[in-house]
């Protein structure tokens, strides 16, 4: 039986550990991405993030800059990679935040203005992932993991390799992208490029727990 299109892509990905510097992703290709986050879906449709993508020079030396401490094996692909997305998360997503949703809503057709309150109320689902100091980090950080399985879905379609990276440094992430995160926070990040053709991740068979240990069919 031939495979699925979808199943070929999905088995063909694999996390890059060593990338071609000489290839750059596309700018064709690199909308693509930016669309796919853009279109995520999210929890009552909050989109609680920000993508931040670094493309020049300069920033990838300040991000490089944010691995002085840990993670070292994933800094060179700041360089040898072609573009790094960070996702950054709202750590502290208020109705303020979803009345900005709901206004877009009503202006794309998708609500009626004269609904608006009652939209609005959709808001308490947030509230019950807020807790007392209102925080609903573990929330909006869910999110954004959402938006990374979408990339790397389509990044698999595109042919353009990545790198998930929780091998990062928040804390200085934080920090030196402070003007730009504006109190959004980043613990998450993705390179995207082309393997380097020597890359023994490349060529090695792709790995997973047997479909029995993980799938139950109820
Ligand atoms: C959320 C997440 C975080 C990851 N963080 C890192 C990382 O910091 N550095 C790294 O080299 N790989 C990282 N990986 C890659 C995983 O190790 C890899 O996806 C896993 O071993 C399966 O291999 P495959 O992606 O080649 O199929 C991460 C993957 C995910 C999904």
């Amino acid at each position: 039986m031939t495979k699925h299109p979808i199943i070929v892509d999905i088995e063909n990905r694999k996390t890059v550990k060593h990338y071609d510097p000489t290839r750059r992703v596309s700018q064709d290709k690199m909308e693509i991405i930016y669309e796919t986050l853009r279109l995520t879906a999210s929890s009552i449709n909050a989109q609680p993030w920000k993508f931040i993508v670094i493309e020049s020079e300069i920033a990838k030396q300040r991000l490089a800059n944010t691995f002085a401490r840990k993670n070292f094996h994933n800094k060179q692909h700041i360089f040898d990679g072609s573009h790094v997305i960070l996702f950054a998360h709202n750590p502290r997503y208020s109705l303020e935040d979803y009345a900005t949703v709901v206004d877009t809503d009503i202006s794309n057709g998708r609500g009626k203005p004269e609904d608006r309150e009652r939209y609005l109320s959709k808001f308490s689902f947030a509230e019950s992932k807020t807790d007392s100091s209102g925080s609903n980090a573990h929330w909006t950080k869910a999110q954004v993991y959402i938006a990374l399985g979408n990339a790397l879905h389509v990044l698999a379609r595109l042919n353009v390799d990545g790198t998930p990276m929780e091998g990062v440094d928040p804390e200085l992430i934080n920090q030196e992208f402070a003007p730009e995160l504006d109190g959004f926070e980043c613990e998450l990040a993705l390179v995207v490029g082309y393997h380097h053709p020597d890359g023994a991740n490349a060529k090695l068979p792709k790995s997973r727990l047997p479909r029995e240990a993980v799938l139950h069919i109820l």
